[in-house]
């Protein structure tokens, strides 16, 4: 039995999905434990493309039980409609394959409005958030006024709990943002439809888990957004509004710290970020593009142009210290096949001193900048190559660099979109 958690090591597209799904056979459960639909996980399965948002990307694979933990915030729209998808695609035959914790928070219509009317009013300042009601549907959770799916099953408690919601939602949306109200009694019916068609989803997540502990099952964790994204480690506000650290499995899925064995970080070659804040190693011009160009970096939930830029060891560092990264897998190296020159962020100048650590606050991150190291690119074409061994000496080597500027071994290198085009230099399920 291992269990294993799969989180991203920057801001967010990282290519989890993928790498969810290639580790899923492996798996007997496939947890989410945090965020909602902001997220979004393309897959490539059999030259079919699929994208995710709230469902763990393990379904695709027959055989692995799907959990939603409580961490996690759900809109039944969404979560409805692609379970609809899965079931007409023959994907999900049986609702045992997908259990949505009852502890979970809905994502409410005003939560939508909210979030896009705040991004709106803060003009220049805006998060640029994927405008999916995340934020506005945490801060009911925090101010102990949310919704919770199991309220959906429970059509008495649900009208007290929309109403004492309704009065102070409308009064911020209409009064503060001169927005529409939300209609509270189409709420009322949308939610008890929802309660209805979730009901056979709906379970105890957390006993679910446990008794898979017990019987000595793999179970892998799918973190979302990534570590700089991260409410208290990121680059705040310019965040999401959830844990998205490896420690966050704990309290999100409900599982002890004492009971995970593996943390796998994730990262691209490169990094990307969508959405505003600080990025020290963007590229703006000609090297930005064509970042943005070979790896198709626009948004899965969004389809915003994705900001692009070289491969930052600082952040790596950052995030190997505070998610106690077991290993590393690099995701989409196929698309720096091309570039004569590769660089690495390894320290930042800041203020005219140098630092090989992440700064603490947004105002030095702002100021941070990158020191690189150049390394000699290579230009074939490596999507065929399936071991270590199979890459060019000068991926090999860029690899290795990242290794040793990071202190964590890479495990797992991904060179196309497609399931198979995936190189193991060991097995992530191996007991510790
Ligand atoms: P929110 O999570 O929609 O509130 O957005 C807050 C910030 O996180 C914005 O910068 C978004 O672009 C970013 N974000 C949220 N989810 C993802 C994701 O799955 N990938 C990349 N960025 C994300």
């Amino acid at each position: 039995m291992t269990t294993l958690v799969a989180v991203g090591a920057q801001w967010g597209d990282e290519g989890k999905g993928k790498l969810v799904d290639w580790l899923a056979p492996q798996a007997q459960i496939v947890v989410r434990f945090h965020g909602g639909n902001n997220a979004g996980h393309t897959l490539v399965v059999e030259g079919e493309q699929t994208v995710l948002h709230v469902v763990p990307a393990g379904v695709l694979n027959p055989g692995t039980v799907n959990l939603i933990g409580p961490g996690v915030v759900v809109d039944p729209e969404i979560l409805l409609s692609e379970i609809s998808t899965l079931e007409e695609r023959g994907v999900l035959r049986d609702p045992s394959r997908v259990r949505l914790s009852g502890r979970a928070h809905v994502i409410l219509d005003w939560h939508l409005a909210l979030d896009k009317a705040r991004e709106e009013a803060a003009r220049k300042r805006a998060i640029g958030t994927t405008g999916r009601g995340i934020g506005p549907a945490y801060e009911d959770k925090v101010t102990r006024r949310g919704i919770r799916v199991a309220d959906l099953l429970d059509p008495d408690r649900l009208r007290g709990a929309i109403d004492r919601l309704a009065d102070q939602k409308n009064f911020e949306l209409v009064e503060y943002y001169k927005w529409q109200p939300v209609d509270r009694d189409e709420l009322y019916r949308k939610a008890v439809e929802w309660g209805k068609r979730l009901g056979p989803y709906v379970d105890h997540v957390t006993r679910i888990l446990d008794g898979a502990l017990r019987e000595g099952k793999n179970i892998l964790f799918e973190g979302a957004q990534g570590t700089f994204l991260d409410i208290d480690h990121g680059t705040y506000p310019y965040v999401t509004s959830s844990n998205c650290v490896a420690g966050a499995v704990c309290a999100g899925a409900g599982i002890g710290p004492t009971r995970i064995d593996r943390v796998l970080g994730i990262t691209k070659a490169y990094t990307t970020r969508v959405g505003g804040g600080p990025f020290p190693t963007e590229e703006t011009g000609e090297t930005g593009e064509k970042l943005r160009d070979v790896g198709a970096e626009f948004g899965a939930t969004t389809g915003r142009p994705r900001r692009c830029g070289w491969l930052d060891a600082v952040m790596l560092r950052e995030g190997a210290a505070v998610n106690g990264f077991s290993a590393l897998a690099i995701n989409k190296l196929d698309v720096l096949s091309g570039f004569d020159e590769i660089q690495i962020a390894t320290a930042y100048r800041l203020d005219g001193k140098l630092t090989d650590d992440f700064p603490m606050t947004l105002s030095e991150i702002e100021r941070a900048e990158p020191v690189y190291e150049v390394l000699p690119g290579w230009s074939e074409n490596i999507r065929e190559c399936r071991r270590f061994e199979d890459l060019p000496q000068n991926a090999r080597d860029y690899v290795e660099r990242v290794e040793s500027l990071v202190n964590v071994p890479v495990e797992i290198l991904s060179v196309g979109p497609g399931r198979d085009e995936t190189i193991a230099r060991d097995q992530p399920f191996r007991p510790v």
